[in-house]
């Protein structure tokens, strides 16, 4: 992996406070969490003990599609509120299939940078960089990224689990900029929590992010579908994650998150 000019500023990691990535790592089993992001993680589990599952089908999710782009030929990945690394991450779920395919990961969030580079240390067709979903045209002129992604090429950008984190007009802008940037035959992979499949838990589940920076925004299916107004939404459009393109009975069935993949034509 190459250096790049990222400066990290641990001090800013805010572990008084909960933040998104930690509470997603302590629902997935991980580590790197402190006790404001545990407690934030267990109020969602005390309102509904399958918020760990939904967060595991997410990530399962993730992996679907990410195989899809990469036996439909995709060979470069853009991965923007990235998270931090847990089992299966693109890279390694990409690279499987061709272990040329390149990676770029990027978040806000100093933690996921310090974890990502660690893991990636050995690897020269991945990287990871600082960057916001709020500022997608700036983060797809990093030197760094036009290193390993030729937008003249279709790529796949993910934008899973992260556009609940900021408001409908960012997380608009934000598509718009994706599908202006990429060449046809590029990929959208998107999920996005949701109110709809539990009406009664979920304004309870939602104050998990009440001492976040960012809170959440819960969607519609109609609200997420219309992040891909102007792409080839796929079959079966956009569904709870179990649902989308399940590949065997083991898949789950929470209803906390809605996903989706569409395709420039
Ligand atoms: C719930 S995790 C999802 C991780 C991974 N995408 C997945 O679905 O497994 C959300 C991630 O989005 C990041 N994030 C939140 N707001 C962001 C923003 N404005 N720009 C970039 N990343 C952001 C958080 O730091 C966190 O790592």
């Amino acid at each position: 992996m190459q250096q790049t000019g990222d400066e990290f500023d641990l001090t800013k990691l805010q572990t008084d406070r909960p933040h998104p990535a930690r509470i997603y790592d302590y629902w997935l089993g991980g580590k790197d969490n402190f006790p404001p992001d545990r407690a934030a993680a267990e109020h969602a589990i005390s309102v509904s003990a399958d918020i760990p599952a939904a967060a595991r089908e997410n990530r399962a999710f993730l992996q679907r599609a990410v195989r899809l782009a990469a036996r439909s030929g995709i060979r470069q990945f853009v991965d923007v509120g990235a998270g931090l690394p847990s089992a299966g991450n693109v890279h390694q779920v990409a690279q499987e299939i061709d272990p040329q395919a390149r990676v770029v990961y990027a978040d806000n969030d100093p933690i996921v940078l310090t974890h990502g580079r660690a893991l990636l240390a050995e690897n020269r067709t991945t990287t990871v960089l600082r960057g916001d979903v709020r500022e997608l045209d700036r983060l797809f002129e990093r030197p760094e990224l036009l290193d390993l992604i030729d937008f003249e090429q279709p790529v796949a950008v993910l934008l899973v689990a992260v556009l609940h984190f900021v408001a409908d007009e960012q997380a608009h802008k934000a598509v718009r900029q994706v599908l202006d940037r990429v060449a046809p035959g590029s990929l959208l992979l998107l999920s996005n929590s949701t109110h709809e499949g539990n009406p009664e838990r979920a304004a309870e589940a939602a104050k998990t992010w009440d001492k976040t920076e960012t809170g959440i925004r819960l969607r519609t299916r109609a609200e997420v579908a219309e992040f891909f107004d102007g792409w080839e939404l796929l079959e079966p459009g956009v569904e709870f994650v179990p649902l989308w393109r399940p590949e065997g009975p083991t898949e789950g069935s929470t209803r906390w998150m809605y996903a989706g993949v569409g395709r420039k034509a």
